[in-house]
This record gives structure tokens, C-alpha cells and sequence, in this order.
């Protein structure tokens, strides 16, 4: 069975066809980023117009370079919910019409649940019915859920602030260092020393043992940033205010103390999670786990303590239509006027 998978829930307009929910056929992914980085954030409006422009394109090309016909075509996934609500309207609407055009059946995906499924895909030996713990950490959410397989998702905890990769972005930036800044800052910090600076995060004393809280360090970089920028301003006639003059090893510590930090209450939350719904089995999705550094020591971490964990490959980790369409292939299409945007659709939902 091939599923075309379209996913426009941010910045990136990407399709994918798979066949039986696993086998990749092809993909597309533009990235409307180049237009955003001037504004050091994406901008909505203009990433629905990336996608209105770019969507039409890509299918052309998806079509044209695996050869599938859109009679072979069974079915469209498409992501419904969370994300940028101009851009998830795009996307649905693109599948509503080729659902009509095409006289093909439409499933609507969330989107939190393909990232993790893009784990799954490359690791056959991890039934999918298996009980779980996923941890999606991209540049919007961050939330620890145990899953009893891939329909059923219970939140064990969640980001209080900014998701794990919004963290990133927003340390960047304080940094003067483009947008997105998770790649960034894991490029600068190749040349840093992780214990330069220390970071801690606040025990917190209500909520869920396994939520997240980034707000404390993001500020703790920004008084370390100031205090910089004044040591600098002391030694020149004119003060200094430009963080692109940042000296480079300090921005390079910064970079790998902030990155060190953060991984390592990712991977102390994530294991303690595992541990306590006396699960054997770890799945991770979203962009962020694209991070070489946090995928060695997770690796590393479950390792040590006897889990097994399923990473998506590289290409896997940022926004594609592939993870939309293997997803899709588990689901029964729903009809059309029943599939919309939901831009806040929680993780515990389908
Ligand atoms: O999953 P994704 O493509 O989009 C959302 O659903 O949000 O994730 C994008 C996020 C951005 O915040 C980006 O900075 C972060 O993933 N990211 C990384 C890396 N690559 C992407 N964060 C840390 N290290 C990376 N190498
Ligand atoms: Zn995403």
C-alpha cells in the first residue's frame, strides 16, 4: 500500500510516499528558512505562502522522480495538528483536493506522533503495539508520553516554557548565531569546553517529576553574555553592544556549557522516565534529536542502564513528509470535513 505523506505544520513543505509504512519510495523538502532568518524566527504568514508556491512543485517532482502514477497511490496522510495554523490549512487543503481529484482516501496525523513514528521506521524489531516511552523534543514541543503502541499516548511531562529546540533558537540569537540555532550552536560547540560555564536547573516543586523547565538557563547565558560584553567594553573607547563581536572561544564555550546542560537534563528526565513506567523500550522524535552530541549520550545513557532505543535516521529527525505518510498507513481515513487544522492538538490525541 503507498501513502503520499504531506507535512506543512512550520517552515518546511515536505512530501513523502511510502510504501507499507516503512519502505521510503521518495521524498521532497523545501524550507522556506532563508526567508525567515532575517526576522530570527518563522514568520506565519510567510511560511504559508512558501507552501502554497512550493507544494504543487514538489509533488510534480515526487511523482516525476519515483515513477508512481497517482492511480498507485492508496492513500494521503496529512498533518493536522500541532503547528502554525496558515501553514496546516495549506496542507490539508492540498490533500482535500487531491483526495477529490484523485478519488483517494485522507487520514489527518499528528503531527508529534510521526516524529516519533520516524523512529519506528528504522527499527523493524520494535513491534508497534510495544508499551513505551517517547520523548519528541523539537522546536515547538517537548513532552515525555508512555505509549501502549502507536494509537495510544499517555503525557508523563512536558515543557513549562520553551521546548528543548526553542531553547536552542533563542540562545543562538542571544549569541548574535543565525536561525535555526540548534545546529548552530552544535557546530560552535565542536571547538568549546562543555565545563566552561555551569549551568543548573531548578528542582521544581509542583507538577510532574518529567516536566521540563529551559527558561532558568536561557537567562543564566544571557547575564553571562552581558557580563562578557561589558569585560569588553572596558578594554575599548566605545562600548560594546554587538554580540557579533562576541569573542569566538567565548561564544564556543557558551555554545557547548548551554548544549552540555541541556542534553544532559534531557537524558537524566528521559531515563528516569523509562525506569519508573518500567519500560524496556525508548523511541525519540523531532529535530532536535538531530544533535550528534545528544543522540551519543542517550545512546550511551540507555545503554548503561539496559534499554533499547530507536533513533530516525538523520534524514528522519526535521520535518518530512515520510514520517506523515508511514504514520498514515496505520490509520483509518476519516472524512473529508472531519479532517482540519489543529494547531494546539495535544500529543495525547489522534
Ligand atoms: O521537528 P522540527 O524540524 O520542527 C518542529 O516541529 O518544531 O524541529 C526544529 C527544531 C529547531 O528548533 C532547531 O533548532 C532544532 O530542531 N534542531 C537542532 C538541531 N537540528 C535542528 N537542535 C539542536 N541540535 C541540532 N543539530
Ligand atoms: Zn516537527
Amino acid at each position: 500500500m503507498v501513502v503520499l505523506g504531506i507535512e506543512t505544520s512550520c517552515d518546511e513543505t515536505a512530501l513523502g510516499l511510502v510504501a507499507d509504512g516503512r519502505l521510503i519510495l521518495g521524498t521532497e523538502v523545501a524550507s522556506s528558512l532563508k526567508i525567515h532568518q532575517k526576522y530570527g524566527g518563522v514568520v506565519p504568514e510567510m511560511a504559508s505562502r512558501a507552501h502554497v508556491e512550493w507544494l504543487t512543485l514538489e509533488l510534480e517532482t515526487l511523482l516525476g522522480t519515483t515513477g508512481v502514477a497517482p492511480s498507485q497511490v492508496d492513500l494521503i496522510a496529512v498533518t493536522a495538528g500541532p503547528g502554525l495554523a496558515g501553514s496546516l490549512v495549506v496542507g490539508i487543503a492540498a490533500a482535500k483536493a487531491l483526495a477529490i481529484a484523485w478519488e483517494k482516501p485522507v487520514v489527518g496525523v499528528n503531527h508529534l506522533h510521526a516524529h516519533l513514528y520516524a523512529a519506528f521506521m528504522g527499527a523493524p524489531d520494535f513491534p508497534l503495539d510495544l508499551p513505551l516511552v517517547g520523548l519528541v523534543i523539537s522546536g515547538g514541543h517537548t513532552a515525555l508520553v508512555r505509549t501502549e503502541g502507536i494509537h495510544r499516548y499517555h503525557l508523563l511531562g512536558q515543557t513549562r516554557d520553551d521546548a528543548v529546540g526553542e531553547a536552542f533558537d533563542k540562545v543562538a540569537k542571544l549569541l548574535g548565531l543565525s536561525f535555526p540555532g540548534g545546529p548552530e550552536i552544535e557546530r560552535a560547540a565542536y571547538n568549546g569546553n562543555p565545563k566552561a560555564f555551569r549551568f543548573s536547573v531548578p528542582k521544581m516543586k509542583s507538577g510532574s517529576l518529567f516536566d521540563f523547565s529551559l527558561s532558568g538557563i536561557k537567562t543564566a547565558v544571557l547575564y553571562k553574555i552581558q557580563d562578557e560584553l561589558k569585560k569588553q567594553t572596558t578594554n575599548r573607547a566605545s562600548p560594546v553592544t554587538d554580540r557579533h563581536s562576541l569573542d569566538a572561544g567565548f561564544t564556543a564555550d557558551m555554545c557547548a556549557s548551554f548544549q552540555n546542560a541541556v542534553v544532559e537534563e534531557v537524558v537524566q528526565k528521559t531515563v528516569l522516565a523509562c525506569r519508573i513506567s518500567r519500560v524496556k523500550h525508548l523511541v525519540v522524535g523531532g529535530g532536535v534529536i538531530a544533535n550528534s552530541h545528544l543522540r551519543e549520550r542517550l545512546l550511551e545513557a540507555c545503554r548503561d542502564s539496559g534499554f533499547q532505543c530507536a533513533i530516525p535516521a538523520m534524514n528522519l529527525c526535521t520535518d518530512n513528509g515520510a514520517m506523515v505518510a508511514g504514520l498514515g498507513y496505520h490509520m483509518s481515513p476519516a472524512p473529508l470535513s472531519t479532517i482540519v487544522g489543529r494547531p494546539d492538538l495535544p500529543v495525547e490525541l489522534n
